[in-house]
């Protein structure tokens, strides 16, 4: 039997706690708050797929924590843990080594422990890549994109890895507009042929250049939660739209995804990027073959 969620106290406890998890933890996802996280649903099915008698489970990491909750799991011989919001700056501090992509993403969230090492890698962009790919038959590097909330861990990842496949133009807009001007510099540097600009977030000035946006991101929280306003006007949304949002809710689209099938455009949800993002991170922990049907069956039932 294994418990919904875990703590940290847990982990410093833990010859006492794991004796009661069969099969045993070996890989986990923290943040804070945790429990929504369905990391879980998926993996135990792939390691199921794969034969590996081990488990995935939640444990709850507040900030300020993460360097000490990763040595612990370390000690009690996981394989892997995955760092989800606001975990995933804090958790590139504490690794050993870092992947290529990870430090240009300037952000961790997969750490693969390894013969005592903390490995760090990023399967938020890649998993972007993919989920765009399977959703609209389309890539990145085709694309006119816009990213809302792209001052934020996820948003910056994202536009990174559209910097790094050369897409042709990168609007960037943040509630705190500030966080964006060394993004935009940065995204300039990696892609010399991408026109990046930074926008003032307001429904007239997002209206304003939506006739030359193709992809629109959501990255920000806003439609987690009964009550979110909306982005924007979402009146201008237009059939030729992809829409694309990193948010996933239990049980109903979010208002940006319905407004978006409301407006005859077609969308992708947080679910399909939770999915490829997590496939990613398998292989970096187990390599090939990754079950990616069971992944996605067990996050579909769920
Ligand atoms: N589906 C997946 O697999 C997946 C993967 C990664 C992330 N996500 C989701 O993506 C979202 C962002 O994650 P993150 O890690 O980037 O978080 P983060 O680092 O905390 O960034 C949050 C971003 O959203 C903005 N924001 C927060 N609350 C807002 C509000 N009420 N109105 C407008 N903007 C707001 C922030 O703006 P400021 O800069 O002004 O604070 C920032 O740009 C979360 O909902 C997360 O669950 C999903």
């Amino acid at each position: 039997m294994s418990k919904a969620c875990y703590t940290l106290e847990d982990l410093r406890n833990w010859a006492s706690v794991s004796a009661e998890i069969d099969p045993p933890a070996r890989l986990a996802v923290i943040g804070d708050p945790i429990a929504h996280s369905r990391s879980p649903q998926m993996h135990n099915p792939a390691l199921k797929a794969r034969g590996i008698h081990a488990q995935y489970i939640r444990v709850h990491v507040a900030p300020g924590s993460v360097a000490e909750a990763l040595d612990l799991f370390a000690q009690h011989g996981f394989v892997g843990v995955n760092c989800t919001i606001p975990h995933k700056f804090e958790a590139l501090e504490a690794m050993d080594e870092l992947n290529g992509l990870a430090v240009a993403l300037g952000a961790v969230n997969t750490v693969h422990l390894h013969d005592g090492q903390k490995i760090g890698y990023n399967s938020d962009g890649p998993g972007f890549l993919r989920s765009v790919e399977e959703a609209f038959g389309k890539s990145v590097k085709d694309l006119r994109v816009l990213i809302i909330g792209a001052g934020g861990g996820a948003g910056q990842a994202v536009a990174i890895q559209s910097a790094l496949e050369g897409c042709p133009s990168l609007r960037l807009a943040n509630r705190t507009v500030t966080k964006l001007a060394p993004l935009v510099k940065n995204c300039q540097q990696l892609s010399p042929t991408t026109q990046v600009t930074a926008l003032t977030w307001s429904d007239e000035e997002i209206s304003s250049i939506l006739d030359d946006v193709d992809l629109i991101v959501n990255a920000t929280p806003v439609g987690m939660k009964d009550g979110d306003g909306p982005l924007f006007d979402y009146q201008r949304i237009q059939p030729r739209h992809l829409a694309y949002d990193m948010v996933y809710r239990a049980s109903s689209p979010t208002p940006f995804i319905s407004a978006a099938r409301a407006g005859g455009a077609r969308t992708c949800d947080g679910l399909q990027l939770l999915l490829h993002q997590g496939a990613i991170s398998f292989g970096h922990w187990f390599g090939e073959p990754v079950p990616l049907e069971a992944m996605r069956s067990g996050l579909m039932q769920s």
